[in-house]
């Protein structure tokens, strides 16, 4: 694991648009304690959690208009950080503000910038289209983990683990058998495995009655720092086209609450019967019970981890090429971020 936790000048998913309305709302992300809002006009506004007067929460205060006043001392601070007002006196001292955090939406997710602001480009969030195109149908939710977010990338990268964690739901013959074709795009890693005439994994006959055995392709899709695209689609063995084929997205963002906690941001999005709210539903749960056993297999290992007080190295075998490029690329930014 690379020395420092985290890395700063990157655009972290820190919300569902819809958790942020009109209220405040405080989130730790990478350490550092946030209050997020929405503003009157609908932007958000997220600023560091601490008051600059004596360190209280912001988020025990309350808003007025779009400021926030300390719910300590009264002190109003406004979207941007500068103080509005001081109850006990007439000039505010110059700098003395809050900091602000830029903020993005994007795809009915919140992305803040926890490093440099003169950094924050836009044009870097990611497009999770699958979240909000209208041909999409997607089921969204949220898992707080107990482990650090790069043992959870891990997990992500290595689906190997689905026949012995996730019986009930993902498991099927033909995912050790077959190879996971691993290709390095720049700062892009993927992955895909196709597991021909094989039974059909639990969720697959949930989803679709199928009567024989399946062609099955996994496609991972690792974007730094922390997303985890997964493309799934499986059609009875053989079928040249099939337009009823199962195709869904699993897309995972897994941003840093401290060293050993993970705001786990998650939506599973469909491409076949979109306008079915209880196929929604369904596949939401599997995904949520699936996502759960993760979390306890997570917690578990993260509580070894740190047991091993002499910090011995975890051992990279054939199913890891993925992570290991994964985890390459994210050293390589460690050290840019170190160096800078
Ligand atoms: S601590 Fe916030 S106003 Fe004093
Ligand atoms: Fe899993």
């Amino acid at each position: 694991m690379a020395e420092k936790p985290f890395l700063y000048d990157q655009w972290y998913v820190c919300a569902r648009s819809p958790e942020i309305v009109h209220d405040v709302m405080a989130r730790r992300i990478c350490g550092v304690p946030l209050v997020f809002y929405r503003k009157a006009d609908g932007a958000i506004a997220a600023l560091d959690d601490r008051c600059p007067h004596r360190k209280y929460p912001l988020s025990q205060g309350v808003l007025r208009g779009d400021d926030i006043e300390c719910g300590y001392h009264g002190i109003r601070f406004r979207p941007d950080g500068r103080c509005a007002s001081i109850p006990a006196q007439e000039d505010i001292p110059g700098g003395f503000s809050a900091r602000a955090f830029p903020v993005v939406e994007k795809n009915q997710l919140v992305y803040v910038w926890m490093g440099d602001a003169a950094k924050a480009d836009q044009t870097l969030v990611p497009d999770f289209f699958e979240n909000s195109d209208a041909d999409w149908a997607p089921a969204r939710d949220y898992l707080r983990i107990e482990a650090n977010w790069q043992i959870i990338l891990d997990n992500l990268l290595d689906l190997t683990h689905l026949t012995f964690v996730h019986k009930s739901t993902l498991a099927s013959p033909g995912i050790q058998e077959n190879p996971l074709v691993v290709t390095v795009e720049g700062d892009t890693v993927r992955a895909r495995r196709e597991m021909l005439n094989v039974p059909p994994a639990p969720i697959f006959k949930t989803i679709r009655a199928f009567n024989g055995n399946i062609d099955r392709y996994q496609n991972i899709t690792f974007t730094p720092p922390n997303h985890v695209h997964i493309k799934v689609e499986a059609k009875p063995a053989g079928l040249a086209d099939d337009p009823d084929r199962v195709h869904h997205v699993v897309m995972n963002h897994l941003t840093p609450e401290t060293a050993r906690t993970t705001h786990y941001f998650w939506s599973i999005s469909r491409r076949m019967r979109i306008d079915e709210p209880a196929m929604t539903e369904l596949l939401g749960r599997l995904n949520r019970m699936a996502f759960e056993e993760d979390a306890v297999i997570l917690r578990r290992q993260q509580e070894m981890i740190d047991a091993d007080t002499e910090g011995s190295p975890l051992v990279n075998l054939a199913a890891d090429k993925q992570v290991n490029e994964a985890r390459r690329i994210l050293r390589r930014k460690f050290a840019a971020e170190a160096g800078a």
